[in-house]
């Protein structure tokens, strides 16, 4: 075997991950942690300043309800999120976060965000809920607060969390490996909170060839968190609940602030604007088709319907909403200082948070106030705090939620000690950055309480994390035994290196499960198919071989992407209905059905090694 130290680390509060989450989680459980005495680690696979989502950094901030300013109540959002997804959301999970989420946003100011401000101090919106910031180093900000609370001597930085370690049902902590140093890392905690991200790549991305990996969702989160929970034998909700953003073409920058901000118009290469034009379509998905806005997969339906039609390519009239915003300034020298400020505005949109997309207009020569830009509708990505849904079923809190959304602690999963925040966490969507900050607090400060409340000891079988150890190196292994067989390292008929196990993962769900190239359509044949692919798969997985540390990654990278993609599978066929069908279409049952208005939820169990599906029943507060 090869040979890696066995590092230990003793905890009480766990948290896995280092993104908004976990900073969220950090910061709050550091708090309740120095005044009940107890320890608070943290563990991230990449470097916290510039991990997870918000990496390259945000130009808005999503989730602002301003309760106290009196322009929304928290039930204005629950009503925005429950119409956003079709009717299917834990309104419970969705009020918690909404009514916490203002004090975030102004923590984040506390902290060093610059947030836009106008004439009279007041934040400048980009939409009702979001607020424009100058926020290329927002994650560096927040990550600052969580170091500053925490402490680097308990942060793990680069330590790659693989595994959850259980004690029958309840989870104790978690094994991983250094990506940089040989070194087998052993958790073992009171609490763990996990807050891993989504996940990316798991459908074949539009980028190929020179783009490869480039995509909409950040190429570091990989399906951890789905993994994490599922292997933990936490019940599951929305796995079907996949996004699909539309977003400037090729390099995915940022949609919002072009309809929000500068009131754009997408139009078809026909000129024509398909929420207009296709405008009767919407009465088919009543009640939610006729709200105010239009639900974000059926605006991606309509112009998908467009697209399906051969009457692409589709653009942002960023030319058209730029000119009709600075033609309302009557002096030619005061019109040409707006004209000014809408272009850097324009830029900084982009190099605030998709630099790439800066980049790709200036190699096309693209002036946003001369031309406009193709926009289009992305693969499929994982993320619960986004206007996808999917993640772990966790509990709500005890003043708000119905009884039987209740289980002791909030946001804490139905497998004992085990919560989960942000992306982790399902059917509470549009949590977004601050949100899912927000989140994570609430997560941190339940879990704590839960340490108090069970001061006991774990026990751990440490035979049994012998054996993990095993299994999780076992790819190196596999690659020194069998690299003599062949000249080429990546091609070699005793294993398979993990970018082509990752290339056959993104082929199964783009042929089967409804990707770019099935133009999102999918059926109860072409699933089941499908699993029948992915089972192969699964067995191929023994056969993970690695090169070095970075492959190692890489290898359970996918293999936490292939749980992801089966949850994500069995639910969709599961679910009878096509709900949302500008996420995906269910071409043998093409409309939304009555009696589907339930949470699809599903279990794998560790026990036997089989999956459970359940329906749930939607119980809101308001
Ligand atoms: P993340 O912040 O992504 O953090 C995940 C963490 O898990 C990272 O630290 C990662 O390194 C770590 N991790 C992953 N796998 C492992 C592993 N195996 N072991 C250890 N650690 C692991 N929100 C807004 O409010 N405004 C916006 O303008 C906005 N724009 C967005 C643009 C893009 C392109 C994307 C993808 C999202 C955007 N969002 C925006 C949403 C926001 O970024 C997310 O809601 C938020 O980051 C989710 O927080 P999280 O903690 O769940 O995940
Ligand atoms: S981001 O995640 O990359 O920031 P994006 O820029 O598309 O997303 O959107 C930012 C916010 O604006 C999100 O809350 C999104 O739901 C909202 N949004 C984007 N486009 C529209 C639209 N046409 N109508 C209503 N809301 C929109």
């Amino acid at each position: 075997m090869a040979n890696f130290e066995t590092v230990e680390v003793k905890t009480d509060l766990l948290i896995v991950g280092g993104g908004m989450a976990a900073c969220g989680a950090a910061a709050e459980a550091a708090h309740w942690a120095k005044k009940n005495n107890l320890k608070v680690t943290l563990v991230d696979k990449a470097a916290m300043d510039r991990s997870g989502a918000v990496a390259m950094g945000l130009s808005a901030i999503n989730q602002y309800v301003g309760v106290k300013d009196g322009q929304n109540s928290v039930h204005d959002y629950v009503d925005y999120v429950r119409n956003d997804l079709m009717g299917i959301t834990r309104e419970d999970l969705v009020a918690n976060i909404a009514r916490h989420v203002d004090s975030t946003v102004h923590l984040f100011e506390k902290w060093g965000l610059p947030i836009w401000k106008d004439a009279e101090g007041n934040y400048v919106h980009e939409g009702r809920w979001q607020l424009m910031i100058n926020g290329e180093s927002y994650k560096v900000i927040v990550a600052e607060a969580a170091k500053n609370a925490l402490g680097m001597d308990n942060i793990y930085e680069r330590v790659f969390i693989t595994e959850p370690l259980m004690d029958g049902n309840k989870c104790v902590g978690a094994v991983g490996f250094s990506v940089r140093e040989n070194k087998f890392y052993v958790f073992k905690a009171k609490t763990t909170l996990v807050a891993m991200g989504g996940a990316v790549h798991v459908f074949k991305p539009r980028s190929s060839g020179e783009g490869l990996g480039r995509s909409w969702y950040p190429p570091f989160n990989s399906g951890a968190s789905a993994y994490f929970t599922l292997k933990a034998g936490a019940e599951m909700t929305c796995q079907e609940v996949r996004f699909i953003p539309v977003r400037f073409k090729d390099a995915y920058g940022p949609v919002g602030a072009w309809f929000l901000l500068f009131k754009s118009r997408a139009t078809n290469g026909l000129g024509e604007n398909y929420m207009q034009t296709r405008r009767d379509e919407l009465e088919k998905w009543k009640p939610y088709g006729l709200v105010k806005p239009v639900p974000a997969n059926l605006r991606n339906w309509l112009m998908m319907l467009d697209v399906m039609e051969g009457k692409g390519p589709i653009f942002m009239r960023t030319e058209e909403a730029i000119e009709n915003l600075s033609k309302g300034v009557p002096d030619e020298k005061e019109r040409k200082k707006k004209l000014k400020e809408l272009e850097s505005e324009a830029w900084e949109d982009f190099l605030d948070m998709t630099i790439s997309q800066a980049i790709l207009w200036a190699a096309t020569n693209t002036a946003p106030e001369e031309k406009p830009s193709e926009i289009a509708a992305c693969e499929p990505y994982f993320i619960g705090s986004h206007s996808g849904a999917s993640g772990a079923w966790v509990s709500g809190p005890e003043d708000i939620a119905p009884k039987d959304y209740f289980w002791g602690y909030p946001c804490m999963c139905t497998v004992e000690s085990l919560f989960a925040a942000g992306d982790a966490s399902g059917a509470s969507s549009h949590k977004f950055s601050s949100g899912s900050v927000t989140e994570g607090r609430i997560a941190a400060k339940a879990a704590i309480a839960y340490c108090v409340d069970h001061p006991g000891e774990n026990k751990y079988d440490n035979a049994a994390i012998e054996e993990l150890k095993k299994r999780i190196l076992l790819p190196l292994d596999l690659y020194e035994e069998h690299k003599a067989a062949s000249s080429d390292p990546d091609v070699n008929p005793n294993y398979i290196k993990p970018k082509m196990f990752m290339f056959r993962l993104q082929k199964i769900m783009d042929e089967y499960a409804g990707g770019v190239s099935t133009q999102f359509t999918t059926s109860k044949h072409l699933l089941k198919k499908g699993l029948e692919l992915l089972a192969f798969l699964k067995e191929d997985a023994e056969k993970l071989a690695a090169q070095d540390l970075h492959e190692l990654m890489r290898c359970w990278e996918n293999i936490h992407r292939m749980w992801q993609a089966e949850a994500h599978v069995r639910t969709i066929l599961f679910r009878e209905e096509t709900r949302w069908p500008g996420y995906y279409f269910r071409a043998d049952c093409p409309e939304m059905k009555d009696d589907w208005k339930v949470f699809a939820n599903c279990r794998w169990d560790p026990a036997s090694g089989e999956w459970g599906m359940m329906k749930r029943e939607i119980i809101g507060i308001y």
